[in-house]
């Protein structure tokens, strides 16, 4: 079972990261859009990605410019499904909608090579749901990348009922050979991160609608007290409170728990369209991103 093609459904944030990380490990990797003009964009970050790593010294995971090169050159872009017909891997980051990613594999099922396997970068949606798109349910596995895929190292892979055990080591594998470190997890909403980082940052939420403290001092206090890369309300606007709202449903209507429940300003935020980074707005606003400031509800 060896892997030396990949396919990417999507080319969107983690869509292109992921191939990115393919393509820097060195297999080919061709991603799907549907319209050249998303697949421009994605482009284009990875090429701001791939120049930001050229600034660094190989110690830090810096690459030369003829290495740039080299992964762009293992890139291509297609909007023709069949393009991905002889693929060895095929991991999707399309929309988190299940109806659109069900139709995506059942579309391509006919189309890749029979004994490809089928992985989602899904952060919510039940993985055993989508194999019912396919006839390869013994082929089809969870391979959740974090954001930024070209920096975190993480990837959880994502075990279903139907999962054969040999698919299930060759993911691991390939993970591994993407320069990530892979842990095993099983099919149950939101998996191993998003099990314990979601009740926490729908808590931060409750925290500052309770009065316990402002949205840039409990963004201090968890990351300089705890030592987090970024505060609770720093991150959400960095993940998309879009998401992160969407995530929460998933979540609650699977266990039925307050702590995945979506506070009321979350609601009224993503109502109001406030998403994050993404939009302008969020948690703070982006007016000048380089100076973020931070809101008050
Ligand atoms: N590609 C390449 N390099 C990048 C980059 C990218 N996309 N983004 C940033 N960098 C580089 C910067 O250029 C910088 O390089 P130098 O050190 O050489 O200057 C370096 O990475 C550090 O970046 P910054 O100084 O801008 O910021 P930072 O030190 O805070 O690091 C971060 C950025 C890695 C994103 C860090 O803040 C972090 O780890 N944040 C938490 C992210 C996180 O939790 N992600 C998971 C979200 S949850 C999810 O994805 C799953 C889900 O289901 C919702």
């Amino acid at each position: 079972m060896e892997i030396k093609k990949v396919g990417v459904l999507g080319c969107g944030l983690m869509g292109s990261g992921i191939a990115q990380v393919c393509a820097t490990a060195g297999f080919d990797a061709t991603v799907l859009e549907v319209e050249q003009k998303y697949l421009d964009k994605g482009f284009a970050g990875i090429e701001k990605s791939l120049a930001k790593f050229a600034e660094r010294t190989p110690e830090k995971g810096g690459i030369t410019a003829a290495q740039k090169r080299e992964i762009l050159a293992r890139l291509k872009g297609t909007t023709n499904k069949a393009d991905l017909a002889d693929c060895d891997i095929v991991i999707e980051a399309i929309i988190e909608n299940v109806e659109e990613k069900k139709k995506m594999y059942a579309a391509l099922d006919g189309i890749v090579k029979k004994d490809a396997i089928f992985a989602s970068n899904t952060s919510s949606i039940s993985v055993t749901e989508l194999l019912t798109a396919t006839k390869r349910p013994e082929r089809f596995i969870g391979l959740h990348f974090f954001n930024p895929v070209p920096l975190m190292k993480l990837v959880e892979v994502v075990k279903t009922i139907a999962t054969a055990p040999a698919v299930y080591e060759a993911a691991y594998e390939f993970a591994k050979r993407l320069g990530k470190v892979p842990v095993r997890t099983s099919d149950k909403t939101g998996f191993i991160v998003n099990r314990l980082l979601v009740p926490y940052l729908l808590d931060a939420i409750r925290a500052y609608e309770e009065g316990v403290g402002s949205i840039e001092d409990i963004d201090n206090a968890m990351k300089l007290g705890c030592g987090y890369p970024m505060g609770p309300f720093t991150l959400l606007d960095f993940v998309g409170l879009d998401t992160a709202y969407y995530i929460t449903h998933v979540m609650y209507d699977e266990f039925k728990e307050r702590r995945f429940a979506s506070p009321p300003l979350l609601k009224r935020m993503v109502m109001a369209g406030w998403y994050g980074r993404k939009s302008g707005r969020g948690f703070y606003d982006y007016s000048d991103p380089e100076k973020p400031v931070a809101g008050m509800f």
